[in-house]
């Protein structure tokens, strides 16, 4: 029978480098349904990769003095090292930059171009570069981006839009009547209030004002912005629009996109859109999850309060960072961090009530029965529960799993696990074995022990990666089929006969305090560092801008529109000790008001009649209710002196300096 297929992607990161255990959360959450698709016969494509393009990153090579390319290769090393220490068992890693991607998105570009999907028009709109998006004007907060809270600049610009208000209405009813869509389903709400039914406007799909990017082949100063070359990924790397897309025919429409709940609005709106604008099949579902915090602040490298991955993994091992991400954090809400917790839950459920009854259980197998697994031999009520709530566990998982109820899915196993434990403590081997007729029910309770243990390790496999192949060698499991979830269906495999190896404890226990100490530390460091690259950061601004002012190019002088005028008028202006306003005579027309800080230099009538020279071009603004409409050039020096800048004989009003 030919086998299911299941494909799930995570979003492809920004190669910022900043990563941080939030970061790894999308990865670890598909990793465990991908493993664990995989255990049920799936035919899982696991997608990941990076989103390379974009004014940011080339401006963030720049600073750092390398080429764009180069400096995203090294990046994309660092991230791909850190999947690989977490164990991801992605099947494909994407580039934006791979060249069969950039050329699968040109031909999907001129595809909607061609269907009238795509035009051309202008685009104005408020610019933030750091988060590369477009505000309108009643978006802005106090005048800045409202999601980063940083100036932007009004940008204006011939761009190619995306038709998203045609697909309104199917968008619409998609998120309203496919409950399976989008998850979890309070986001469905979110999305149709916030964003749909206020009006879906279209989207500004090129740029001009840089050019790493892919290019419209048809215009090539347009490279196609951020959205179309990066949503597009979760085709393009299955070989849509390539030579051979046999990928594309076996795994399309993916079974989960799986993101952060910040750009669920991207993927559950303009994903769609454009996939209906290709007439293809839309993605089973798309789930945004919540972000992790750190002692409930959200993580930033410039704050130094990020939690390293790679740290955590070399102190406490990688099984103890994965489960922490698949236990703690309840799905679709934001979950926090804190080195206690996770220290706590590395000490109890790993430790304690897995590391323990492992050790407990071999323990007793070599002391007991020379090293070998008993058959069993006596049954006796006590074994009942035990038994029924192993046989439970790989369908109620299983349910939990494909909820995505991943917290819960743990601890279902870890109930049973506990279980057990008190099992032993019910059952009192170590009474057993004082006796000729106990040792006959010792066989028993130690082959339950050692089945249930199986089990468990079984089921672990998607969650962790090195513990569960940890159990299987202190069990003596080799054969495959003894690790297949087939062999969990039911409790009872033959695993009596096999030779138990005690060896190191799963999980040796910490002492949390002195480590808490240790963490302590290097989040000290951490904080200090991000306090002097901040530092070393604005000193460089700080020089940088020194010198844009010693040198600026003749196009930027060119900027500056300077006009001789002549002051026809003259006056204080009320309640303002240093302001005087004057009606400038520019030779167009009708003279300008133009208010100048100079009242305490030149009276009004020592104005009238003089020759100034005014910077025309500057926006008009408002000083004391007078909209001032240029500025007068004046002189001054370190002594408090201050001279108008006038023409050295008189000239026509209006002339040019030049
Ligand atoms: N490049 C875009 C996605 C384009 S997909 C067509 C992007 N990249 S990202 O690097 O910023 O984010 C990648 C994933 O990491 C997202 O799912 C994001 O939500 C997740 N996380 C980053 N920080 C996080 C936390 N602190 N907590 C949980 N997940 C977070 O967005």
């Amino acid at each position: 029978m030919e086998k299911k297929k299941f494909y799930i992607t995570t979003p492809i990161y920004y190669p910022s480098g900043k990563w941080h255990i939030g970061t790894c959360y999308t990865t670890i959450i598909c990793d465990a349904l991908a493993r664990y698709k995989r255990m049920q016969g799936y035919d899982v494509f696991y997608l990941t990769g990076t989103d390379e393009h974009g004014q940011k990153i080339q401006k963030v090579a720049a600073a750092a003095n390398t080429e764009v390319k180069t400096y995203i290769d090294g990046v994309v090393g660092e991230l791909k090292k850190l999947w690989k220490l977490l164990d991801i068992s992605y099947d494909k890693f994407i580039r934006t930059t791979d060249e069969e991607h950039m050329q699968a998105v040109q031909k999907i570009f001129t595809k909607l171009y061609e269907k009238g999907d795509i035009y051309k028009s202008q685009y104005e709109g408020w610019y933030c570069t750091p988060c590369e998006a477009f505000w309108t004007k009643t978006q802005l907060v106090d005048g800045k981006c409202p999601d980063c809270g940083r100036p932007v600049e009004l940008m204006k610009e011939e761009s190619y839009f995306f038709r998203l208000s045609k697909y309104q209405d199917r968008i619409q009813k998609l998120i309203e009547e496919d409950k399976e869509f989008l998850q979890p389903t309070t986001r469905q709400n979110e999305m149709l209030n916030n964003f749909i039914k206020p009006g879906l406007q279209d989207l500004c799909v090129s740029r001009t004002s840089f050019d790493w990017g892919i290019k419209v082949p048809f215009d090539p100063k347009h490279v196609i912005y951020v959205w179309i070359d990066a949503l597009t990924n979760y085709i393009t790397a299955l070989g849509y629009g390539s030579d051979d897309d046999s990928k594309f025919k076996r795994y399309w429409p993916a079974d989960i996109h799986m993101m952060g709940k910040e750009i669920i609005r991207f993927h559950s709106i303009i994903w769609p859109a454009i996939l209906m604008a290709l007439d293809l099949p839309l993605p089973k579902k798309v789930y945004g999850h919540g972000w992790l915090m750190f002692n409930n602040d959200k993580m930033s490298k410039s704050k130094g309060n990020i939690v390293d991955p790679f740290i955590l993994c070399e102190r406490y091992g990688v099984d103890a960072l994965r489960y922490y991400m698949l236990r703690e954090v309840p799905f679709g809400q934001d979950g926090n961090f804190t080195n206690e917790i996770f220290l706590k839950r590395r000490n109890s459920d790993l430790a304690n009530d897995l590391g323990n009854l492992v050790s407990r259980v071999t323990a007793m197998v070599a002391q007991y029965f020379d090293g070998v697994i008993p058959a069993p031999d006596k049954k006796e009520a006590v074994d009942d529960e035990l038994i029924a709530m192993a046989n439970a566990m790989y369908a109620s998982v299983t349910e939990s799993m494909d909820k995505m109820y991943v917290p819960e899915a743990l601890d279902t196993i870890f109930k049973v696990i506990q279980r057990a434990n008190k099992y032993i403590d019910e059952c009192t081997p170590w009474i057993l074995a004082k006796s000729e007729e106990g040792r006959v029910r010792l066989k028993t309770v130690l082959y339950n022990l050692c089945e249930v243990i199986r089990m468990a390790a079984v089921i672990l496999q998607p969650f962790l990666t090195e513990t569960p192949e940890k159990i299987f060698k202190k069990l003596g499991v080799s054969e495959e089929e003894l690790k297949d979830f087939k062999s969990i269906e039911k409790f009872g495999a033959k695993i009596d006969g096999h030779k138990v190896d005690k060896g190191e404890q799963l999980f040796e226990r910490i002492d949390i305090q002195k480590e808490l100490k240790v963490m302590d530390d290097i989040l000290e460091e951490q904080k200090k560092q991000a306090q002097q690259a901040q530092k070393k950061a604005q000193e460089k601004e700080e020089k940088t801008n020194v010198a844009d002012i010693n040198e600026i190019t003749i196009d930027d002088f060119a900027r500056i529109q300077l006009k001789v005028g002549k002051v026809v008028e003259c006056q204080k202006v009320e309640k303002a000790d240093k302001l005087l306003c004057s009606k400038i005579d520019l030779g167009e027309g009708a003279p300008r008001t133009i208010v100048s800080g100079i009242a305490k230099y030149y009276t009004p009538e020592e104005m009238v009649g003089k020759q100034v020279i005014v910077v025309t071009n500057l926006k008009p603004v408002k000083l004391r209710g007078i909209e001032s409409q240029g500025m007068v050039l004046c002189a001054s020096d370190e002594n408090g002196n201050l001279a108008l800048v006038t023409p050295e004989k008189d000239i026509t009003a209006g002339s040019e300096v030049r």
